[in-house]
């Protein structure tokens, strides 16, 4: 800071503080301000050390009270966090970027077109993988989510408005440097255009999350036994997504489709979703058609697209046997191979007024029994291996409680004593009501205790898709 150009330091220092009051939200959740562009200019100016100079006092003066401002909501730990982290992470971005520039400078390239680009893109590269890293670090601390995931997630949502604004920031230098600084100021608004665009992005896809956040809402309302159920599906969706190593892109659109997977039961009727007991042909036929009745709803959404065929296919059968289109394998796109999956755990572990949650344990054991028939193996796995790094190890059930099948030919037919012996048996993935009407239709029988050998042999057909 020996020889600072001191006009030029209060100049830059208003440019980098003026855009910290217009920050835009990325649909990521990750608040960008326009304010990079004046870092990188500053850096062209004045140098590294007094462009992190400007950065602390930015974030010291300006920058703290806006983001506890911005949190005011949250709790007290999250916003110091943040404020911490926002801080460091800036003073470190500009800092180690200014570094690599005035290094690259140093080695020759200065003004001599083209070379004087190589300094301006390492400094704008290496703020822009610092940024990256840094950012994805504190997400991998805060929520525990894999670093390498959540840095490709964000850099892809980053990427073209840093380039953006890296232009914008060196055209500011030049102007500043070889022209004028009145240019650069009248420029301003130039710069809250570039802004004024992200957010108008920003807005609309906004709108379409609260939009899709109200038709789940609008779901559960209608079965409130399903309470949540759409939030859950997109968690386990998303487990499966990180361990399968789906494209951020697709992996957005798979979640879009978990959030408004069910909306189709809009047209089902109250009664119906919520009968404790099995289903008539005609209303099993009436849940049946949700997947087909949600995928025409979204058509008439300009929003959506990708998502539709998630929503139509996403009980569809890997042998060909679910619905609406019966299609097999491969047929069933990726996506809806992936939902089904999430979505049978969650209607396995959560509790209905007619049964108990099921336990991972044998969430998991009849997701593997199905696997390769019903389910694709590779989302079922990828969502076993998820559970185990969150929860432990998953052991082994009885393999009787998920094989307890072929037997009973007819439904209502004698399942003597095992019932007694299982009352939390696995019937049918997916099948969130089977156990119900299974304990219906046996509450006469006298539950019984049979031997271990016995008890293989025991084996009960729930028909399958009865209820999914
Ligand atoms: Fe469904």
């Amino acid at each position: 800071m020996g020889d600072v150009d001191w006009q030029a330091f209060v100049f830059w220092g208003i440019l980098l503080a003026f855009p910290e009051f217009f920050p835009s939200r990325f649909p990521s959740g990750i608040w960008l301000s326009v304010s990079f562009a004046a870092e990188y200019a500053s850096i062209i100016v004045l140098g590294p050390g007094a462009a992190v100079w400007l950065v602390v006092l930015r974030e010291l003066f300006v920058g703290s009270v806006h983001q506890l401002w911005l949190r005011k909501g949250y709790r007290t730990r999250d916003s110091v966090f943040a404020v911490a982290f926002n801080f460091s992470q800036f003073v470190v971005s500009v800092g180690v970027a200014g570094l690599v520039f005035q290094i690259a400078q140093e080695a020759g390239s200065a003004y001599s077109f083209p070379k004087f680009l190589i300094p301006l893109g390492l400094c704008a590269l290496v703020y822009f993988f610092l940024n990256t890293g840094l950012l994805a670090t504190a997400v991998r601390l805060h929520e525990r989510i894999p670093f390498l995931w959540q840095a490709w997630a964000i850099g892809r949502s980053m990427a073209l408005g840093h380039v953006v604004l890296a232009i914008a920031g060196a055209a500011a230098a030049w102007l500043y440097l070889e022209v004028s600084p009145w240019v650069v100021a009248l420029a301003l608004p130039f710069l809250l255009l570039i802004r004024v665009h992200f957010q108008d992005k920003v807005e609309v896809r906004r709108s379409e999350e609260e939009s899709l956040a109200l038709m789940a809402k609008l779901i559960e309302a209608k079965d409130r036994y399903t309470e949540k159920h759409s939030q859950r599906v997109i968690d386990y969706t998303n487990m499966i997504l990180r361990e399968l190593r789906v494209s951020y892109r697709l992996g957005e659109t798979i979640k879009r489709a978990a959030l408004v997977h069910d909306i189709g039961k809009i047209g089902t009727r109250d009664a119906t979703l919520t009968k404790p007991g099995w289903l008539t042909t005609e209303e099993y036929e009436a849940v049946k058609a949700h997947p087909a009745a949600g995928a025409e709803i979204l058509a008439k959404k300009a929003s959506f697209g990708k998502e539709i065929p998630i929503v139509r296919h996403h009980h569809e059968s890997l042998d060909g046997s679910g619905y609406p289109d019966g299609l097999a394998g491969t047929e069933i796109p990726l996506g809806a191979r992936i939902l089904a999956v999430a979505d049978a755990y969650d209607a396995m572990t959560s509790p209905r007024p007619y049964k108990p949650a099921r336990s991972r344990e044998e969430a998991v054991a009849e997701l593997r029994r199905c696997s390769g028939t019903q389910f694709d193996s590779e989302a079922v796995e990828a969502l076993v291996r998820a559970l185990e790094k969150e929860g432990g190890p998953i052991g082994t059930v009885s393999m009787l409680r998920a094989r307890v099948r072929a037997g009973l030919e007819t439904w209502g037919i004698s399942v003597p004593r095992c019932f007694g012996a299982y009352k939390t048996m696995v019937v049918c993935a997916g099948c969130e009501f089977a156990d119900g009407c299974l304990k219906e239709t046996l509450a006469d029988q006298k539950p019984g205790s049979l031997e271990e050998e016995e008890e293989e042999e025991v084996r009960v057909d729930v028909p399958t898709g009865s209820r999914r």
